[in-house]
């Protein structure tokens, strides 16, 4: 751990994530990024920094592969606090290429092949996103994974050189889906038909009754390596 976001830590422990994200919004203006899948936590996040800055940067990866009802959120995101979330497409060339070679739905056939997929999807894009920033703001909870479990609220990402935060690490899905309600914040209809975690279409589904958080991302992997490697932070 980095001895500047050792020191965030201590500095803002105990504070809230509106708190938190008005201190970096503040600190750091113009070099604030919100990196947003569209989830619920994102949602949140974005309603928080929009009632902060609503020109604070919001970016999100579009891998191709995305659902239609998240097109939508993005579009009634945009309208409702009146922003345009940047969008990162991957490297045409790139992609053609492991498509050739692998073929469409290359990552149901194995863990390397989807990696390779998450990594030109995500994991490039991602990287030009984060140009320029200097701090990065993500939506992970604690409670998500077992494997973010550790993660801390302000981190020093060695892969992009920068502070990565997560406001929201410590609150439980009830609190999201409260401040969900009561703020009227606009959210994933697929949240509504049994999905929690969502990320690309064919490596995500429903939830099974009883089954936790992200047992419906890369369902076919096992528990433990069920990441994709944008957060190159965890378990570090
Ligand atoms: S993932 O690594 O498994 O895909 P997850 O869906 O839990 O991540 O989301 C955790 C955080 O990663 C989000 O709060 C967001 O900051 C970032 N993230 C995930 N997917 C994207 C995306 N497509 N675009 C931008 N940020 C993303
Ligand atoms: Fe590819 Fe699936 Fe990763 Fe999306 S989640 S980038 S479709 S392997």
């Amino acid at each position: 751990m980095n001895s500047a976001a050792e020191e965030l830590n201590k500095k803002l422990e105990g504070s809230s994530p509106l708190e938190v994200l008005k201190y970096f919004i503040k600190e750091y203006k113009g070099k604030v990024a919100q990196s947003t899948s569209l989830g619920a936590e994102d949602q949140v996040l974005t309603d928080m920094i929009c009632s902060i800055d609503s020109k604070t940067r919001v970016f999100s990866l579009d891998t191709g592969r995305l659902f239609q009802e998240t097109y939508d959120l993005i579009e009634r995101t945009n309208h409702k606090y009146n922003i345009n979330i940047d969008i990162y497409f991957p490297d045409w060339q790139k992609v053609e290429e492991m498509v050739r070679e692998k073929g469409i739905n290359l990552f149901y056939r194995s863990i390397e092949n989807r990696k390779r997929c998450c990594y030109l999807r995500k994991i490039e894009p991602l990287n030009r996103a984060l140009k320029g920033v200097e701090v990065w703001i993500s939506g992970i909870r604690k409670d998500q994974t077992v494997s973010r479990f550790s993660t801390k609220l302000v981190e020093w990402d060695e892969a992009h050189k920068m502070i990565k935060v997560n406001p929201l690490l410590s609150w439980t899905e009830k609190q999201v889906w409260e401040y969900i309600r009561e703020n009227n914040v606009p959210y994933n209809e697929l949240h509504d038909k049994g999905y929690s975690s969502i990320g690309c279409q064919p490596c995500t589904r429903a939830l099974k009754p009883g089954e936790d958080f992200r047992a419906g991302r890369w369902w076919w992997e096992e528990p433990e390596g069920k990441e994709c490697g944008l957060h190159d932070t965890i378990n570090k």
